[in-house]
């Protein structure tokens, strides 16, 4: 995830804000970059790799200015090289940018600014924003009404800070849809997307809002909405050590990653949306398409099991999904017309790397489904959907995971409209319904975070020697995935079974001790879940559930349920595995276990 940091005041901004750029280390990147304005006009500097090496080369330089930006990239798009790093400049060098987010619109953007004679030199969506902002300076009077006009204009999430020879004492930013934090010091004043930025100068912090605009001098900071309209905006203290505010406050990085589940499916909805525009995520006759393998291993092997359900309902090409791990013992069968889709966040697993070697070598066409550009499977596959989840570091993988599900359903949901199998109106309502769906996380987020309910439930069960998850049809790999989360991070022995199965074998197991979790959201297996709920209710099991507020039944046979909010069936993974992610978590540290680091486990595995 990018980091951004402007400063303007007294000291050596080139120091201050190399500084500040490693303590937001810890958010990944790429490369980086700083602009300062001197009084020869705005010096950019950038650098691919790591920080110490850029402090290392930025010594060298004799400069001193008191007003500067400067940001880390994790690439989005275009590849982790010097020209799309941030800053970007406008054409006449007046002005220097950097961003954090996604603009949507930008393809339309670049081609207008094209036309007007804009000069670009990198592949970024960001570059477009400091070009319009030039474009707009031709016809407002003053730099801050052209700002606000480019603002006007962009669709997406954006956190921007930009600095300009036509104000050389002020910093301007804005932010939508991600986060942008200002540090108010004593005679300088910071901006950054997270406070460790600069909590060493100052703890006397104001969040930005979305629609929300801060122009900082070395003296005062002014708040205004996107019309220009000024603001008065709460000043708080934060009373976080570094290491604490990395988490934004969390205890973990894994609590941190669940809770920013919103923002990365929404993320992931508009990084990935532009197909229906723009057509293909790869080259590929997809019309002869006859078949797809997806190739994955553990939390992303249950991404592909969910990711079956997408691709058969909509589009009706059959899928096969195999661990990666077996996928090239089994002698599977490829030709030219299938495609083999690898799921991996790290883009570094070797299994999968291999599974999707040996589906090129048969003369399959490849396609990764990853998190982290430039990673060896987005380098090897023929093509990339990308999952925009920002990094994630606890090892327990959770907002990769709702990332790839929300990925996989529109690539489901495109190929079912390029194939013809999905009606109009079908595509509209399940699209419509996803893009509710970042909302109704994070509704059922808040309510979690006020009430506490799976934190208690993970209180009464954190002694329990087994856990059983039972879900069925999209739901079943849920039951898997809370099982893995459980077993990873807890070392609690966790089984994941259909629930329809649980009668022919696990049914033995069940008895007073034995918690059992049950999906029993709305869809067209309720009430079979509810047969099976009623199974487990005579054996005296625990029934634990993952329901809806309107699931009157499945609440009748429940001794601690859970709420969640009810969305379409095949939505309602994304949204009930996070519960599931929690009672893990939360179990894990009640146990007083390595949360973000459990034992024998390693972010990515780069052995067979
Ligand atoms: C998830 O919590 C695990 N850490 C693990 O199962 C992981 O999903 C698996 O190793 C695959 O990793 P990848 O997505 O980076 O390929």
């Amino acid at each position: 995830m990018c980091g951004i940091v402007g400063y303007v005041g007294k000291d050596n901004a080139k120091s201050v804000l190399v500084e500040s750029l490693k303590r937001l280390e810890y958010r990944g990147y790429d490369s980086a970059g700083v602009a300062l304005l001197t009084d020869e006009g705005i010096r950019t500097f950038k650098k691919v790799g790591k920080i110490r090496d850029f402090q290392v080369e930025l010594n060298k330089i004799n400069l001193y200015s008191n007003i500067g930006i400067a940001h880390t990239r994790w690439a989005t798009h275009g590849k982790p090289v010097i020209n799309n790093a941030h800053p970007h400049l406008s054409c006449d060098g007046k002005v220097a940018l950097v961003h954090n987010g996604i603009i949507e619109n930008y393809s339309s953007l670049k081609e207008e600014l094209l036309s007007k004679g804009h000069n670009f030199v990198s592949d970024t969506d960001t570059e477009v924003i400091v070009h319009l902002i030039e474009e707009e300076l031709k016809s407002e009077n003053s730099f801050f009404s052209a700002f606000l006009k480019a603002l006007s204009r962009l669709k997406g999430s954006f956190a921007i800070s930009v600095i300009t020879v036509l104000e050389p004492d002020k910093v301007f930013c804005a932010r939508k849809d991600s986060p942008l934090v200002v540090g108010l010091g004593d005679g300088e004043n910071f901006v950054a997307s997270d406070v460790p930025a600069f909590l060493p100068y100052t703890n006397r912090v104001v969040f930005l809002e979305d629609g929300e605009v801060a122009v900082l001098s070395k003296d005062e900071v002014s708040f205004y909405d996107f019309s220009g309209v000024p603001l008065s905006k709460e000043v708080m203290t934060v009373p976080w050590s570094i290491s604490q505010a990395e988490k934004g406050g969390y205890k973990h990085f894994m609590l941190k990653e669940i809770y920013e589940q919103p923002k990365a499916v929404a993320d992931a909805i508009r990084g990935n949306s532009g197909w229906f525009e723009e057509g293909a995520p790869l080259d590929f006759n997809f019309e002869q398409l006859e078949g797809i393998h997806i190739v994955a291993c553990g939390t992303s092997y249950h991404a592909g099991l969910i990711a079956k359900f997408y691709i058969e309902s909509f589009s009706r090409v059959p899928v096969n999904v195999d661990y990666a791990s077996e996928f090239r013992y089994r002698d599977p069968v490829i030709s030219d017309k299938t495609l083999i889709v690898g799921i991996t966040q790290s883009g570094e697993t070797a299994d999968t790397l291999a599974a999707l070697r040996l589906g090129k070598e048969r003369g399959a066409t490849t396609l990764a489904i990853c998190n982290v550009i430039g990673s060896t499977a987005t380098r090897e596959a023929d093509g990339t959907i990308y999952t925009y989840a920002g990094p994630e570091i606890s090892v327990a993988s959770t907002k990769a995971f709702t990332t790839q599900l929300t990925s996989l359903f529109l690539f489901a949901l495109w190929l079912g409209k390029v194939r013809g199998a999905l009606k109009q109106e079908e595509f509209e309502s399940l699209y419509g319904e996803l893009l509710e769906l970042p909302s109704k996380l994070e509704s059922f987020l808040n309510t979690e975070r006020k009430e506490g309910t799976v934190k208690e439930l993970a209180l009464n069960f954190y002694k329990a020697k087994d856990v059983l998850y039972l879900g069925r049809h999209v739901n079943y790999p849920i039951a898997l995935e809370g099982a893995l989360k459980l077993k990873e991070i807890s070392y609690i022995h966790a089984e994941g079974y259909p629930s329809g199965e649980m009668k022919h074998g696990p049914i033995a197991l069940i008895d007073e001790r034995m918690p059992v979790i049950f999906l029993a959201t709305k869809g067209r297996v309720y009430e079979k879940v509810v047969s099976n709920m009623e199974e487990v209710k005579a054996r005296k099991g625990k029934v634990i559930s993952v329901l809806n507020p309107s699931c009157k039944e499945a609440n009748n046979l429940t001794d601690y349920p859970i709420y969640v909010p009810e969305v379409n069936e095949f939505l309602s993974p994304i949204l009930n595995v996070v519960p599931l992610q929690l009672f893990a978590y939360y179990i894990a540290d009640f146990l007083g276990y390595e949360v973000d680091q459990p034992r024998n486990l390693a972010k990515s595995v780069t052995v067979e």
